[in-house]
C-alpha cells in the first residue's frame, strides 16, 4: 500500500497485516523497526484532535522519522490556499502527510498530488485509523471478529460508522447499524456497499440482541455543531446504558472511540465500567498507526 485514504480501499489480506503488526509492535515498543529514519513527516490538521494527533507525533517519532504539527490556522490553507497548491509544495520538501479535515476528495487529492505517502486522520466520510485500533482491541480482547456481531450506536452516517460497515463488508463479520431514520447510512452511500453481512435496525433493544461489541461516537461530529440540539434530542433514545445493556450478550463489551460525552452517547457507570477497553482502543492507536507506516514503506 502507498496511502491509508480509506478502510474502503483496503483488502481483507491488508487490514488482517496491519492488526497482526500492531500487536507485534505493541509487544515491544522499545524495538520499533527504524523505518523512517532520515524521513521528515507533517500532520495538517484542520479539526481538534488529542489521540490521533499525539499518537502520530509519537508513533513516527518511534519509527525514527520527524514530525511537524501543521494547523489549519498556522498555515496558508487556513487562509484559502487550495489544497492542490499545498499538496505539490509539500510534496518536493517532506516524506510523508497525515491529514485531519473535512472533505474526502482533499485526502484523495493530495495524495495525488503531493506524490507522498499520505494517511486519512479522519474526514467526513472515514476515520480508518480508529477501525484499525478497533480491530485490534477486537483481537485482543475476543480474540478475533470472526461470528462475532458488533453493533454500532446512534450516528449511523458518520465517518465511524462508515469506517465500521467497510470493515465489516471487507471481514465479513456481522455489523448492525443502530440508528433512527434520520441517522442511518445514506442510501447512495450504502448502493456501493456489497451487500451480505450488515443490517440497519431502527429500535435499540432490537439493535444490540446478540451483539457481543456495542461500539458508540459522539452525536455531535466535529463540523455538525449547528445541528447539536436537534442530533441530542432525536439521538437520546440510543443512550448506551445499563437498561440498554440489559438486551445485550452478558458478556458484551462496549466501546467508543472518544471523546465521550457522557449523559449523551454513553452513561459515566457504563463508561468507567468498560474504561479498560476503551483506553485500550486509545493506546492501540499509536500501534496500529505504527503498523500502517511500516507497511507503507514496505509497499505491502
Ligand atoms: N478518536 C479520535 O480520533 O480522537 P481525537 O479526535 O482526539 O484524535
Ligand atoms: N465522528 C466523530 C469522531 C471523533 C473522533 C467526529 O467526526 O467528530
Amino acid at each position: 500500500m502507498n496511502h491509508l485514504l480509506s478502510i474502503e480501499e483496503l483488502s481483507k489480506d491488508q487490514i488482517e497485516k496491519i492488526v497482526d503488526l500492531a500487536c507485534v509492535l505493541k509487544k515491544d515498543r522499545k524495538s520499533s523497526p527504524q523505518v523512517l529514519t532520515g524521513q521528515q513527516w507533517a500532520l495538517i490538521f484542520t479539526k481538534s484532535s488529542t489521540r490521533t494527533r499525539v499518537s502520530f507525533e509519537v508513533g513516527i517519532r518511534e519509527l525514527g522519522g520527524q514530525v511537524m504539527f501543521l494547523s489549519g490556522a498556522d498555515i496558508q490553507l487556513g487562509r484559502g490556499e487550495p489544497i492542490k497548491d499545498t499538496a505539490r509544495v509539500l510534496g518536493r520538501m517532506i516524506h510523508g502527510a497525515v491529514i485531519r479535515t473535512f472533505a474526502q476528495q482533499d485526502v484523495v487529492d493530495f495524495a495525488k498530488l503531493s506524490g507522498i505517502p499520505t494517511i486519512n486522520a479522519l474526514t467526513d466520510d472515514e476515520h480508518p485509523c480508529q477501525i484499525l485500533a478497533d480491530l485490534q482491541t477486537i483481537q485482543e480482547r475476543l480474540g478475533g471478529w470472526a461470528g462475532k456481531r458488533v453493533c454500532f450506536l446512534g450516528d449511523g452516517d458518520c465517518n465511524v460508522a462508515r469506517s465500521w460497515i467497510w470493515a465489516s463488508a471487507r471481514l465479513g463479520f456481522e455489523l448492525v447499524i443502530g440508528a433512527p431514520k434520520a441517522f442511518q447510512p445514506q442510501e447512495s452511500f450504502m448502493r456501493n456497499v456489497p451487500a451480505g453481512t450488515i443490517r440497519v435496525v431502527d429500535d435499540p433493544a432490537e439493535a444490540v440482541k446478540g451483539c457481543d461489541v456495542l461500539y458508540t461516537d459522539v452525536w455531535v461530529s466535529m463540523g455538525k455543531e449547528a445541528e447539536s440540539a436537534d442530533r441530542i434530542e432525536i439521538l437520546k433514545p440510543w443512550q448506551i446504558n445499563d437498561a440498554l445493556l440489559k438486551h445485550a450478550k452478558p458478556n458484551a463489551i462496549v466501546m467508543h472511540c472518544l471523546p465521550a460525552y457522557r449523559g449523551k452517547e454513553i452513561t459515566d457507570e457504563v463508561m468507567e465500567a468498560n474504561a479498560d477497553v476503551i483506553f485500550d482502543q486509545a493506546e492501540n492507536r499509536l500501534h496500529a498507526q505504527k503498523a500502517v507506516i511500516v507497511q507503507i514503506t514496505r509497499k505491502a
